[in-house]
């Protein structure tokens, strides 16, 4: 299994920031946006990982995370030269992915809580398995709608008139069948190659599973300045309050034994004198 992470857009709603630099990198309580979807891959223990972005952050993930060996992982980068649209990353990636099953996670998309939905997804899936989740808004997202049995009906993409509270979030597993389905597809009215159209052409063909995640689990959205204020709000809260940080790619790294007790011991001695390398060396010490 292949993991992609989409960290482009234009991220107009949180311009100016978004003038400089793609928005996962923006600080989340203490760590990069993207640090919650990378974490996110790796507890489903996918090591072969795709960031693609623009070509002015680009140089900067690859500051932040170089080959990823440091972390046990195999991290490579690609282009999106426009916001083209979230399924073009299959078109982008499709060297990457080569003959694989590929998990796509959006780059700005948190989750937090019991990730067992996750995990059981990735063992059971066949062709594409995505996920519903209730919101308040299911307007502003890709929404499906469901029969009596809990089979997805249909699924629209930010429709004025939802039929139902359950939007898709951005994490999506896909057979290798993906890169073909991608490469068909018409833009949209927003000009983009949708991923509700590559759901749609699953779901015609009977392939898709949507699987509700349950109201234990939070899916965060930091779409604009408020969001990104709650979302380090919230992490700030359950860290301060547990001792644990959420997130943290080089704890999960050692966690997962994608490294040795001894190259986590290595790794936190490169991190400078920090809160973060504090957490780092108690978790060391602990284990
Ligand atoms: C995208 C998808 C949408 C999905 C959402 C999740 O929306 O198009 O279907 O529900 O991500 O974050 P966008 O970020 O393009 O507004």
């Amino acid at each position: 299994m292949k993991g992609i992470i989409l960290a482009g857009g234009s991220g107009s709603r949180l311009y100016p920031v978004t003038k400089v630099y793609s928005k996962q990198l923006t600080l989340i309580y203490d760590k990069p946006l993207i640090y919650y979807p990378l974490s996110m891959l790796m507890l489903g223990g996918i090591k072969d990982i795709l960031i693609i972005s623009n070509k002015e952050t680009i140089p900067l993930y690859k500051q932040l995370f170089d080959s990823g060996s440091q972390l046990g992982l195999n991290i490579e980068y690609a282009i999106q030269a426009a916001p083209n649209g979230i399924a073009e990353a299959f078109i982008i990636g499709e060297k990457f992915i080569s003959s694989d099953c590929v998990t796509l996670v959006l780059g700005d998309n948190i989750f937090y809580g019991n990730l067992e939905f996750f995990y059981k997804a990735l063992k059971k899936n066949v062709n594409a398995t995505i996920f519903g989740y209730q919101v308040n808004d299911p307007e502003r997202y890709g929404v499906i709608e469901f029969d009596g049995d809990g089979n997805a009906l249909s699924i629209e993409e930010k429709p004025a008139k939802p039929k139902s509270n359950y939007a898709v979030p951005g994490i999506y597993i896909y057979d290798n069948e993906v890169v073909s389905i991608s490469k068909n597809l018409k833009p949209s009215a927003r000009g983009e190659l949708e991923i509700t159209d590559v759901n749609r052409e699953y779901l015609k063909g009977g392939k898709l599973k949507v699987e509700k995640i349950g109201r234990g689990v939070a899916w965060l959205d930091t779409g604009t300045p408020e969001a990104l204020l709650q979302a380090a709000n919230f992490f700030g809260v359950i860290e301060q309050r547990q001792g644990l940080k959420v997130g943290c790619v080089e704890e999960i790294a050692f966690r997962m034994s994608f490294i040795s007790r001894d190259k986590f011991g290595k790794l936190i001695n490169l991190i400078p004198k920090s809160s973060y390398r504090n957490y780092l060396e108690r978790i060391l010490n602990d284990n």
